[in-house]
């Protein structure tokens, strides 16, 4: 497995494995790995040659300092599970390689309307920060695809309309969301859960089912506000709890395909997202 820490470097190593024909996966992480991720590592591995993991704690997607800096950092067990997958390429860049006029001046990658809502309402100028670093990490490697999970569903979105609207010719391809036993999706954040809280999580994923089953057109309004009455009768903090159309996100209309519940709650000081994707019958 070979390391870089430099664009440059990077860019060139890449440059000799497209030499040799190989095909080239990017998987984007800001790392404190978990089976989500490792999901979509062999995703890339069934679709490339070459599987490059980036590993980098973006600040400009970060609303609040101490967010960023509380967020785990977990290098050398991440290596370490790079490794057991045999990852071809792991890009660790330091700040300034990414950000060299500092983070207040770099040139920033803005997508309307999609990014204006849901996360975007609570976590502004965040989207702006996602597209910025992936667009970066899309210019230094120049993968044939790059992969990212559902479970950021909004996010997943977001960067297929960053492809499409500034020609990148990049393939996306999205995996499914890892979940524990008991539903809660994989993520970095539930190591801030404390033990009963942890528990309390899975009524997420429950009420996400719930809303599927009992999912009919007429009742939407009723689901939504149902399962966001007994989210915060358990002590959660319901940001949204909203069935959309998973196309665009919009409200659900005759058009409709498939359907796309998304919720943020938060849970003591953790914020934690989810979603379920289920087909309009
Ligand atoms: P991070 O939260 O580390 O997630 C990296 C990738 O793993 C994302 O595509 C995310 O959707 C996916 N992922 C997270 N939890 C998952 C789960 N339980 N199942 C499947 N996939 C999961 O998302 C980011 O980093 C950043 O915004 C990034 C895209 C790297 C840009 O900085």
């Amino acid at each position: 497995m070979r390391l870089f820490s430099q664009c440059d470097e990077v860019r060139e190593h890449i440059k000799f494995c497209k030499a040799k024909q190989e095909t080239i996966a990017l998987v984007p992480t800001m790392g404190h790995l978990h089976n989500g991720h490792t999901s979509l590592v062999y995703l890339a591995k069934s679709k490339a040659t070459h599987v490059l993991v980036s590993i980098f704690v973006n600040p400009i997607q970060f609303n609040e300092i101490n967010d960023y800096e509380r967020y785990p950092r977990t290098l050398d067990s991440d290596l370490e599970i790079l490794r057991t997958l045999n990852v071809d390429t792991v890009f660790i860049p330091k700040q300034n390689e990414l950000y060299p006029r500092g983070t207040s001046l770099a040139a920033k990658i803005i997508i309307p309307e999609l990014t204006d809502i849901f996360e975007g309402v609570y976590r502004p100028g965040h989207f702006d920060g996602v597209c910025t670093v992936v667009s970066k990490l899309f210019n230094i490697v120049s993968p044939h695809a790059a992969i990212f999970g559902q479970k950021d569903y909004q996010q997943l979105l977001v960067i297929q309309r960053l492809v499409e609207d500034l020609n990148y010719d990049i393939e996306v391809l999205s995996g499914d969301t890892i979940r524990e036993t008991d539903g809660l999706a994989m993520s970095s954040r539930n190591s801030y859960l404390s033990a009963s809280e942890r528990d309390q999580a899975a009524l997420i994923f429950k009420m996400l089912t719930n809303t599927k089953d009992q999912f009919s057109i007429n009742h939407i309004e009723k689901l939504e506000s149902t399962a966001t009455c007994t989210l915060g009768k358990h002590g959660f903090k319901v940001e949204y709890f909203s069935i959309r159309d998973a196309l665009n996100l919009q409200p659900i209309s005759q058009a409709t395909e498939n359907i796309v519940v998304l919720t943020a709650v938060w849970l003591g000081n953790t914020r934690l997202i989810d979603n379920l994707l289920f087909p309009m019958t």
